[in-house]
């Protein structure tokens, strides 16, 4: 079993998959750890999670101090799929709060005990082959249209009685890709040594097939 997490060079594989929501990067993470045998880790939770956490506290206006004192009291523990962590509100939020460096920088630690694992890992979100894991063994960056997206996401959304309307979610999809690829501190943007993919035309088959010959051809 621990001989599958291997690499090819013989140590325990970590492969890094970011890009913008709603582009597949949680379906295709779930099916790469899962053929892998690897552990997989979502670290838009730990964004939401805090953001979950600043609305509980009846936080509209995200203010750096508060939230980097509630991140730095996060545990890995505490990071579990939710549908609290699903609304529009705490994904606002979240993106919000992942604008401050401190903020981000306290949350560094949590994921990158989780990839020291000796299981080996899939960790997928913004900057995790840029910040979280430079060294990551694999690096896939995917992309796909706005509207695309939105039509994913707001399938996604159906599927949990949630119905905000199409224009809504590319409305906020659009909003949030502005604010995550200009802030600052690790703005979404591929890692040099990235694989990119466009996911617009390709079903979830096609991207899963793609991602394995990319890390079996590598
Ligand atoms: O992937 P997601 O939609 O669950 O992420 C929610 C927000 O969290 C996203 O708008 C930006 C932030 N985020 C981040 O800044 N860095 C990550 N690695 C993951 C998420």
């Amino acid at each position: 079993m621990v001989e599958e997490n291997k690499n090819f060079y013989g140590y325990m594989m970590i492969i890094a998959i970011d890009g913008p929501s709603g582009v597949g990067k949680g379906t295709l993470s779930r099916r790469v750890a899962q053929h892998y045998g690897l552990l997989h880790l979502d670290t838009g939770l730990i964004y939401r999670t805090l953001g979950l956490l600043l609305h509980k506290e009846g936080m509209k206006a995200v203010e750096e101090e508060a939230a980097l004192k509630i991140a730095k009291s996060m545990t890995l523990r505490q990071i579990a799929e939710s549908p609290d962590l699903r609304t529009q509100e705490v994904a606002s939020l979240a993106s919000r709060v992942s604008v401050f460096p401190s903020v981000r920088s306290a949350l560094l630690d949590m994921q990158r005990e989780f990839a020291s694992s000796d299981k080996g890992a899939v960790l997928d979100g913004r900057d995790v082959g840029t910040i979280v894991l430079p060294e990551a063994d694999f690096k896939i960056f995917l992309m796909a249209r706005p509207e695309v997206r939105a039509h994913r996401r707001l399938k996604e959304l159906r599927e949990k009685g949630i119905d905000p309307g199409l224009g809504e979610v590319l409305r906020e999809i659009l909003v949030r890709d502005r604010r995550d690829s200009t802030r600052t501190a690790a703005p979404l943007k591929p890692a040099e040594d990235a694989y990119i993919l466009d996911t617009s035309d390709l079903t979830a088959d096609e991207v899963f097939q793609k991602t394995l010959s990319f890390v079996e051809k590598k």
